[in-house]
C-alpha cells in the first residue's frame, strides 16, 4: 500500500546491501516514519518482541528474515536451531510465528550449510509474497459482505478492532483486505475503529493506514462499540486474529470477546479475516489451549503520543501505586463468529467446515 504516494511493504530486504532487513518501525507510527535496518538474528528478535513490527502474519515474514540472517552469520545446524528457538520465544499467542519458522526449518534442514544462506532469504521472500496473495484473497472473498449492504450506493459502517490492516501483514492486511478494495470500488465505506487500549493499534495504526489511502474512518473509544451496534450504525464487524483453532475459536487482540458478545446481541455479522496461516490445527478449545501473551503493566499505566508542543512524550495515567493487568488477546468462542473469511473462500466457524476447506482431516491435526 501506499505512504503519501510511495508504494511500500512492512518488511524487505535492503536495496542497497541486498542483506540488512528494514522494517517500518511501528513503535514511532503515527508520529514518524522511521524505517530501521535489522543486521542480526537478536536484532529481529527484539523488532518482534518489542512491536517494531507486529501483527500476526508480520510477525512470522520478521522471523523467516531473521532466520535468514542468522544463516547469514553461520548457517551451521546448531545455529539454525538456535535461531528457530531464539524467534519461537518472542511472542507466544500467533501462531504464523511458529508456522513461518516450521516452514524455514523445513525447507533449510535438509540442505547443506553451504547452500543456506541464499535458500533462506529466497524462502523468507516466498513467505512474503505468499502473504500478500493470500491477503489479495482474502480481500476478493470478503468484498460481497461489504457491497451487500451498499444497495443504492447507501454507506456501508464496518467496525475492526485493533490493526489488521497491511501494517499487520506484509500488504493488504486481512480484516482491512475487503475493505480497500471496497473503497477502491467506489463503495461509500466507513470504518469505526477501535482505539484498542492499552498499546492503541487502532488509534495510532489503522487509522493511520486507512487515512493515508483515503478511506473514511472515525475512531472511538474501545467501550463505544456496543452502543453504536444498539443504534443500527454497524453493519458489520470485521476482524483480524492471531490463532483459530481447527474447530473455529478465534484468538484476537483484548477487546474482540465483548464486541463479539455486543455483534451477537444486536444481530449484526461478525466475520474474522483469517489466513490459513493462522489456523492452529493441533488445538481445538480456545479458552484452554492458547496460550495469551501477558504483557507489562506499562502499557496500561501509561500512554505515549504528541504533546501540545509538538514533542513526543509518555505519561502515567494511574496512581504510582497502583498495579496493572495486561492479558494482551482474548477468546472469541466459534458460536459467536459468523464466519472466517479465508484465501480460499468464506467458511463456516466450525471443524467440519474449515476441514473441507483446507481438505484437512483430523488425523493430520497433530501434524
Ligand atoms: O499485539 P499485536 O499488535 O501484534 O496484535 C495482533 C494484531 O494485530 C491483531 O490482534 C490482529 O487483529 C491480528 S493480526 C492480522
Amino acid at each position: 500500500m501506499k505512504i503519501d504516494g510511495t508504494p511500500f511493504r512492512t518488511i524487505w530486504v535492503d536495496e542497497t546491501d541486498h542483506w540488512s532487513v528494514r522494517i517500518i518501525d511501528q513503535t514511532k507510527l503515527p508520529w514518524a516514519l522511521d524505517l530501521p535496518r535489522l543486521t542480526t538474528m537478536d536484532e529481529v528478535a527484539h523488532a518482534i518482541k518489542a512491536m517494531l513490527v507486529r501483527g500476526a502474519p508480520l510477525i512470522g515474514a520478521a522471523a523467516a528474515y531473521g532466520v535468514a540472517l542468522a544463516m547469514r552469520a553461520d548457517a551451521g545446524d546448531a545455529n539454525l536451531n538456535h535461531a528457530i528457538e531464539v524467534l519461537g520465544a518472542t511472542r507466544p499467542t500467533a501462531i504464523n510465528l511458529r508456522w513461518a519458522l516450521a516452514r524455514m526449518a523445513a525447507h533449510l534442514k535438509p540442505l547443506n550449510a553451504r547452500t543456506r544462506e541464499a535458500a533462506a532469504y529466497a524462502e523468507a521472500a516466498a513467505i512474503c509474497d505468499d502473504d500478500v496473495a493470500t491477503n489479495q484473497s482474502i480481500g476478493k472473498h470478503g468484498l460481497p459482505l461489504i457491497s451487500a449492504h451498499a444497495h443504492g450506493g447507501r454507506r456501508v459502517n464496518i467496525l475492526t478492532h485493533c490493526n489488521a490492516g497491511w501494517l499487520a501483514t506484509v500488504d493488504w492486511g486481512t480484516a482491512l483486505a475487503p475493505i480497500y478494495m471496497a473503497h477502491d470500488a467506489g463503495i461509500d465505506v466507513h470504518v469505526w475503529v477501535e482505539e484498542t487500549r492499552p498499546r492503541n493499534q487502532g488509534a495510532s495504526l489503522t487509522a493511520y493506514e486507512l487515512g493515508k489511502h483515503g478511506v473514511k474512518h472515525t475512531v472511538i473509544a474501545d467501550n463505544a462499540g456496543g452502543h453504536l451496534m444498539q443504534h443500527g450504525d454497524v453493519d458489520l464487524v470485521i476482524v483480524g486474529t492471531d490463532r483459530v483453532t481447527r474447530s473455529g475459536d478465534v484468538a484476537n487482540k483484548i477487546g474482540t470477546y465483548l464486541k463479539a458478545l455486543a455483534a451477537r446481541d444486536n444481530g449484526v455479522p461478525f466475520w474474522v479475516a483469517c489466513p490459513s496461516s493462522t489456523i492452529d490445527w493441533t488445538i481445538s478449545d480456545g479458552l484452554s489451549d492458547i496460550p495469551i501473551e501477558e504483557r507489562a503493566g506499562t502499557e496500561v499505566t501509561r500512554m505515549t503520543g504528541r504533546a501540545l508542543d509538538g514533542s513526543i512524550a509518555t505519561i502515567r495515567i494511574v496512581p504510582k501505586d497502583s498495579p496493572a493487568a495486561n492479558p494482551a488477546f482474548d477468546v472469541t468462542p466459534a458460536r459467536l463468529v459468523s464466519g472466517l473469511i479465508t484465501e480460499r473462500g468464506l467458511c463456516a466457524a466450525t471443524e467440519p467446515a474449515l476441514a473441507a476447506m483446507f481438505e484437512r482431516h483430523v488425523e493430520d491435526a497433530l501434524i
